[in-house]
């Protein structure tokens, strides 16, 4: 190979490399907390008597005038500077000359990453819960509507009668866990890194108190060696996303059932379908559809940190770096799946007649006519439970739903109910089921009604 060949794979083996251990292609996402962190560490250096007032005003409006070429989209992000920390650094060192140099004082870009990404996670901790607090309200809302209108509530698919109110309570309080997993994990993870610099702190006379007072957290983390290596606060965030898409993945799920010609219970605006390029019949439930999807990508970014941290010995490794690509994604993820399941739950049209039609197959009530013979003549369950599958089989066989059958139907279909009162009739309508289960958290009308109080005292609780 002639020299200059080698001279061009040298070349093109230099860029590869650079760019492999670079992270400025997407680290850049934490340009405001990087600024945040090192404004408030300058201050804190100033006031230690580390650097002098006028080092330290340069060094803030350097900063400042840094993110103002970053928001307006004038700062050129290149390999010569491998990460945000350098590419921050080494611009304010080209504004503001000299004292850019000391900003790095008592400082590692192991601490300082460790606080920038906490930072990202816990402002996005916040914003997130923000926005689960709206989708629970939405489910509310729809709730309030719908206490009354019947829907069949499935268990191995057609079980018993419940309102659809009820069912969409069930999501509410999904999300509303949701939203208390954000808040803990809030809070467990609002600890100061800044100041523990590489790994066992700095000789240098820092308060660590100060930085942690001017960037909102709690107090100062305890120990500088655990914290560079720390990322259990990313992977709560992972964990917490995760959970949420699950959950968002499951009313998709029903979305794309009741939305289906078969069940037509709900209509989504179209904004929310296509249209098959072969089927002209067809409407697909798209955004259901990929919010499901989505889910699986989020699963494997909080599988994949949990792979990178389980076998890295102490303390920071590069590894580490790639805690930050799979997070962005999955905050990403859940911020815009959460709006549009928000807007796609509000939209929706409830076809209260179809829910209800569907109500009156697979004899939902069985079980009232089995509750009525233990509570009203006082039959063991397992034997009431027997004598109601007689009385199905003759619904079948007349082709008729329990809930309609006549008295005469259901005195013949047993021996042991020849003489049952007549207000058995009454037990198995529909309606009159779903408003038996007044159990606590059960879902008859009022149940479901003190549930929506308790959600709208919640709400009112958070601030709404
Ligand atoms: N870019 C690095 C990261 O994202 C920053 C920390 C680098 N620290 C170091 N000592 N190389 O993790």
């Amino acid at each position: 190979m002639s020299n200059q060949n080698n001279q061009i794979l040298k070349n093109t083996n230099a860029q590869i490399l650079d760019e492999f251990n670079a992270s400025i292609m997407f680290d850049k996402e934490l340009y405001s907390q990087d600024i945040r962190g090192s404004i408030a560490h300058s201050q804190m250096l100033c006031e230690q008597g580390v650097l002098t007032k006028e080092e330290q005003e340069a060094i803030e409006q350097g900063l400042l005038q840094v993110k103002k070429e970053i928001e307006s989209g004038n700062f050129e992000f290149t390999l010569a500077t491998e990460d945000i920390h350098m590419a921050v650094e080494s611009r304010l060192t080209e504004i503001i000359g000299e004292p850019g140099k000391k900003l790095h004082t008592a400082r590692s870009r192991n601490d300082q990453v460790a606080t920038d990404f906490r930072l990202y996670v816990q402002e996005k901790s916040l914003s997130i819960k923000a926005q689960l607090k709206e989708l629970v309200d939405t489910f509310v809302n729809v709730a309030n509507k719908h206490t009354e209108t019947l829907i069949p509530g499935m268990t191995h698919l057609h079980a018993q009668p419940l309102n659809f109110g009820y069912h969409m309570l069930a999501y509410a309080n999904m999300f509303k866990r949701d939203f208390q997993r954000f808040e803990s994990s809030y809070e467990r993870n609002n600890y100061s890194p800044l100041g523990s610099a590489a790994l066992a702190g700095t000789p240098h006379n820092i308060d660590r108190n100060s930085t942690c007072e001017k960037l909102g957290f709690t107090a100062p983390t305890s120990h500088a060696m655990d914290t560079v290596s720390d990322r259990d606060f990313a992977l709560e965030i992972l964990f917490n996303i995760s959970t949420c898409m699950m959950h968002i993945s499951r009313i998709s799920e029903e979305l794309v059932t009741w939305s289906s010609y078969e069940f037509q219970f709900v209509r989504m605006s179209d904004e929310y379908a296509t249209t098959s390029s072969i089927m002209p019949q067809k409407k697909n439930p798209d955004v259901p559809e990929l919010l499901r999807g989505k889910t699986g990508r989020v699963y494997g970014n909080l599988i994949s940190l949990l792979t990178v941290m389980k076998g890295l010995p102490l303390a920071y490794n590069k590894d580490t770096q790639e805690d930050k690509e799979g997070v962005f994604d999955s905050v990403k993820t859940v911020e815009i799946s959460i709006s549009i399941l928000n807007e796609v739950i509000k939209t929706m049209i409830v076809n209260v007649d179809k829910m209800e039609a569907a109500c009156k197959i697979g004899h939902l009530s069985a079980t009232d006519l089995a509750d009525y013979l233990v509570q009203k003549q006082d039959m063991p369950f397992r034997t009431a439970y027997y004598i109601t599958k007689d009385v199905v089989a003759k619904a079948n066989s007349l082709n008729k739903d329990i809930s309609e059958l006549t008295i005469d139907e259901i005195r013949s279909s047993s021996e042991e109910l020849k003489d049952i009162n007549e207000e058995i009739i009454m037990y198995l309508d529909l309606r009159n089921s779903m408003n038996a289960r007044t159990s606590l958290g059960g879902t008859s009308t009022k149940q479901t009604q003190n549930q929506i109080d308790d959600f709208k005292n919640w709400l009112e609780s958070q601030g709404k």
